[in-house]
């Protein structure tokens, strides 16, 4: 009999909870197992080699757990690390399993959002130095200007739960702005990392009406619904059950707390060794 098991998630911390929220409110009858490395967060400023290495740890963790299937929740991950692990390390470590990442979903759709076709890019100083958002929507919005801003303090922030206090609002305010300065054109801002959409009421009460700001939970939950169904062979191996663990190499109490706030649920997590 075929062995099924969890969808696994992973981010670098607290972040990819807001795609697991939107995963599960779209299909909630499978199975998940989210991981947080929460003791390693954040990822962002990493070497390339760093990020792999970690994350590499992280889906062969979940592979061992009975994960099918992991969805790198994460854009730094997504960035540095996907590739690699899908054309590398797959084949030889577990050939039958699959990781997914977060960047390709988003910029399938991103471009249908914007009319001034300039598009505005924050994320982690590892995602934009990956250039991986210019030539992704290079393919599928070439005639879109495509500006980034990295803010390597928003991570720190929203991990420490500071981005409600005055001084986490005031840098998350000037990264906003530098980000339109560079280009005042610029109607669609990517919340191009996964941590970022607790920010994203703050950000709208400081933009006009015409400035869209789009999040990836919803995208990843719905390119994920359709994998699924193209994928049947992975599919089958999805546990159905609606149930989801939570794992995380940081102290397991301050990420219940932390994660019941972004989920609105009551999170009882296992520590997990690096
Ligand atoms: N949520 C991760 C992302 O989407 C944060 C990376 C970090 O740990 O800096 O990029």
């Amino acid at each position: 009999m075929e062995t099924k098991g969890p969808i696994g998630v992973f981010d670098s911390g607290y972040g990819g909870l807001t795609v697991l929220k939107e995963i599960v409110a779209r299909l909630p009858e499978y199975d998940y197992l989210y991981l947080g490395d929460n003791a390693r967060a954040p990822y962002g400023t990493r070497s390339f080699d760093v990020v792999y290495e970690y994350t590499l740890q992280a889906v062969r963790e979940l592979f061992d757990r009975g994960c099918s299937l992991v969805i790198l929740a994460c854009n730094t991950a997504s960035a540095k690390a996907l590739r690699t692990i899908q054309q590398q390390d797959l084949p030889i470590i577990a050939s039958e399993k699959r990781v997914l990442g977060v960047i390709r979903p988003s910029t399938e759709l991103i471009a249908h959002w914007s009319v001034s076709r300039h598009i505005g890019i924050l994320a982690t100083e590892g995602t934009v130095r990956s250039e991986s958002y210019k030539i992704e929507l290079a393919k599928f919005a070439p005639d879109c200007t495509v500006v980034q801003h990295a803010c390597p303090m928003w991570v720190p922030i929203i991990e420490n739960n500071q981005h409600n206090s005055e001084a986490g609002k005031l840098f998350i305010k000037q990264d906003l702005e530098t980000l339109l300065q560079k280009d005042p054109e610029i109607d669609t801002i990517v919340l191009a990392c996964t941590h970022y959409p607790l920010v994203e009421a703050y950000l709208r009460s400081l933009l006009p009406e015409h400035v869209k700001v789009v999040t990836q939970g919803k995208l990843v939950a719905e390119r994920l619904e359709d994998y699924l169904d193209r994928h049947e062979e992975i599919k089958t191996k999805c546990s159905r059950g609606g149930e989801i663990h939570f794992l995380t190499s940081e102290n397991k109490e301050v990420f219940d707390a932390q994660a019941k706030q972004f989920l609105s649920m009551d999170v009882q997590s296992e520590h997990i060794h690096f």
